[in-house]
């Protein structure tokens, strides 16, 4: 292919914030009472905050009305932007500068696609704003991964076409919506869950230059 653009989801690729996600949802599901494992939060990887919280509720075996929804996933959010307000570069995931100075290095643009309205914030936290020719989160789209508004708005953003990106993530909704998207995608993970992706690595690390461009 010919590479022009690199498309990163936030969380789980550039930093990881899955475990405040993490936190803060077991907070919640501790306070109505039920567990809510590691396992579970497999399922909320990727999804939207609102539809994370439908995912956690039907665990609970719980069900609550609009009003009360908001409630909670604003009580949700409260803490995970108490958790991330205290991270530091020091977590930023293995791999992800030296790849990003490597692309930019070679002239190919590179953009975040992520479904968090947290997003600025976590990326002024780890001092990585200014690795990205573009910015598309939760607060610029209608419609959450698997759909691949996200990604082709990046795309767009950077002024690429489709077939000329490459997408990575963590998540298996966002792997979906990188395909949906007409774009080539690398799982960040396992291929247990990634297994639609066109190569699968367990970190950024472990990705080279001339894999991306052979995909
Ligand atoms: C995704 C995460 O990046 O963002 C999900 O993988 C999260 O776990 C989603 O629910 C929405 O994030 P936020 O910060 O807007 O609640
Ligand atoms: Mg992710």
């Amino acid at each position: 292919m010919v590479l022009k653009g690199c498309i990163f989801d936030l969380d789980g690729v550039i930093v990881d914030t899955a475990k405040y996600h993490f936190l803060a949802w077991q907070r919640l599901a501790d306070e109505m009472g039920f567990d809510f494992t590691e396992d579970h939060n497999e399922a909320l990887k990727g999804v939207s905050r609102m539809a994370s919280l439908e995912i956690l509720l039907r665990v609970g075996g719980i069900v609550k009305d609009d009003e009360e929804k908001i409630e909670l996933a604003t009580r949700k959010n409260n803490w995970y932007v108490e958790y991330i307000s205290r991270m530091t570069p020091d977590e930023i995931l293995p791999g992800s500068i030296d790849l990003l100075t490597r692309l930019r290095s070679e002239g190919i643009l590179t953009a975040i696609g992520s479904a968090s309205r947290n997003a600025g914030m976590i990326l002024d936290r780890i001092g990585l704003r200014l690795m990205f020719d573009a910015i598309v989160d939760g607060n610029k789209i209608h419609s959450a991964k698997p759909d691949p508004e996200v990604f082709l708005k990046g795309a767009e953003e950077l002024g690429v076409a489709p077939e000329n990106c490459v997408v990575f993530e963590d998540a298996q909704a966002g792997i979906e919506a990188a395909i949906a998207g007409g774009m080539k995608c690398i799982g960040v993970g396992s291929p247990l869950n990634l297994g639609r992706a066109n190569l699968v690595v367990p970190d950024l690390k472990h990705i080279t230059l001339n894999q991306i461009k052979n995909l």
